[in-house]
């Protein structure tokens, strides 16, 4: 196994349901293919956060192994997935005057506005994980794309903050370090890894929302004009519809979560009376007939509400009118049947399922919606590495990102 660290790079996501891994590599162009996959189950997470320490690492250490066997390249360090209900985002906005007597507005201008902008109050004990700056607006003038050079009085420009609880961004981090060596290069919003893996560059333009249905959250991430213009997380997931049904149903988990995978829908059929499925005990138990009208409607309840709160947030800020591309879900969520037609029904928009656009390598990752994630850390990562201090060339969605470098 050897390290060639400058142009390999690596995803890590520790989910509630799965930990993922993804290896690949930057060619001299900046292209990455991926070369290594590994995944684990995840056994120490709920909710999106660490609960038990030495099974995450175990299940950390079978993912990355594994990962690392495929390509034949050592670890040594990564980027990291972190979502959670902890993770808020808020627009703020930076003021400046022009003081030059030209009124041109120059590079210094702009960095000063920005600094203004980033002085933001955000809650003790947390941290910023992304600033994502949105359009200038001079002279009450917005949407404007580069000011540089244009005359003005007074300069301001948006910025989205995406914060989240230090300590809980810092204990994985931590972990990683002490017990792997590995070394966190970034952490990224997982929502926002999920919407540069699934967006193609027209859907950025014309206003997509990306929704990551994981297990123990739901991310999501509005894109217009190119720019991250609103996320946010929920604190519900596929496991609080496993949790539903095993106490609606009386089941224990394992044998909730089998339901779930084999009879789940977002939308319940027609003529759903009087089905009936019989499940074995494991323990020895008599068997157990469970009535499918009930299952159905226990999901369908809760995959509803959650898409419900990101459509009454949406409504809230008013970003909901500017979603001219529809709606892409991703996640283990999206791969439950009907999820696209109750998505369309609740938004009043169409909906897909994402795919992993314009990366190459091992074709079985690029499908599953689980590795969605992962696979956009990879593509921050390579768009990143390419220009990691640019900031204001301002088509690429990506380099408004400044990735707060977390040690
Ligand atoms: N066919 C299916 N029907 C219903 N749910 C499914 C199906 N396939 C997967 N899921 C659910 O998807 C979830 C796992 O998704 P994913 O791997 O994206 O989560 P995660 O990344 O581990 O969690 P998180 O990001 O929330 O911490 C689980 O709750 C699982 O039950
Ligand atoms: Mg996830």
């Amino acid at each position: 196994m050897f390290n060639k660290e400058s142009n390999i790079i690596v995803g890590l996501e520790i989910g509630t349901s799965k930990v993922c891994c993804i290896i690949a590599e930057l060619d001299d162009k900046g292209v990455s293919t991926i070369i290594g996959i590994g995944q684990s189950r995840s056994n120490g997470v709920r909710k999106s956060e660490i609960i038990d320490q030495d099974r995450t690492i175990e299940d950390v250490s079978i993912a990355i192994n594994e990962a690392e066997q495929m390509s034949d390249v050592e670890v040594k360090n990564v980027y990291f997935a972190v979502t959670g209900g902890h993770i808020k985002a808020f627009t703020c906005n930076g003021f400046h005057p022009i003081h030059a007597a030209s009124k041109v507005i120059t590079q210094a201008d702009v960095d000063e506005v920005i600094r203004n902008a980033k002085t933001v109050n955000i809650p003790a004990g947390d941290m910023i994980i992304h600033s994502i700056r949105q359009h200038f607006i001079v002279d009450q003038k917005g949407d404007i794309i580069n000011p540089i050079d244009m005359l003005g009085t007074k300069l301001e420009v948006n910025i989205l903050i995406v914060h989240g609880s230090q300590s809980r961004i810092r204990t994985p981090i931590r972990l990683l370090k002490n017990q792997l060596q590995i070394e966190v290069a970034n952490v990224v919003f997982s929502g926002l890894a999920s919407s540069l893996a699934v967006l193609n560059k027209e859907q950025k333009e014309i206003g997509t929302l990306v929704i990551d249905l994981g297990a123990g959250t739901t991310d999501y991430v509005v894109t217009v004009d190119g720019l991250v213009k609103h996320c946010g997380v929920i604190a519900v997931g596929g496991d609080h519809i496993t949790n539903d049904l095993a106490q609606g149903l009386k089941l224990p988990i394992g044998q909730a979560e089998q339901l779930k995978i084999k009879f789940g829908v977002a939308i319940p059929p027609n003529n759903i009376q009087d089905k009936f499925v019989v499940i074995e005990n494991d323990l020895g138990l008599k068997a157990k007939t469970i009535n499918l009208e009930h299952l159905y409607l226990i999901m369908a309840l809760r995959i509803e509400e959650i898409l419900e709160l990101i459509r009454q947030d949406l409504q809230e800020t008013g970003i909901i009118d500017s979603l001219r591309g529809g709606i892409v879900l991703c996640g283990g969520g999206a791969r439950i049947p009907r999820i696209v037609e109750l998505t369309e029904r609740i938004f009043q928009l169409p909906a897909m399922i994402g795919s992993p656009v314009a990366i190459g390598g091992i074709c079985s990752a690029l499908k599953q919606p689980e590795f969605v994630t992962a696979i956009g850390l990879i593509k921050f990562a390579s768009i990143f590495k390419r220009e990691p201090v640019a900031r204001y060339s301002l088509t690429d969605y990506i380099r408004n990102i400044f990735g707060t470098f977390v040690k």
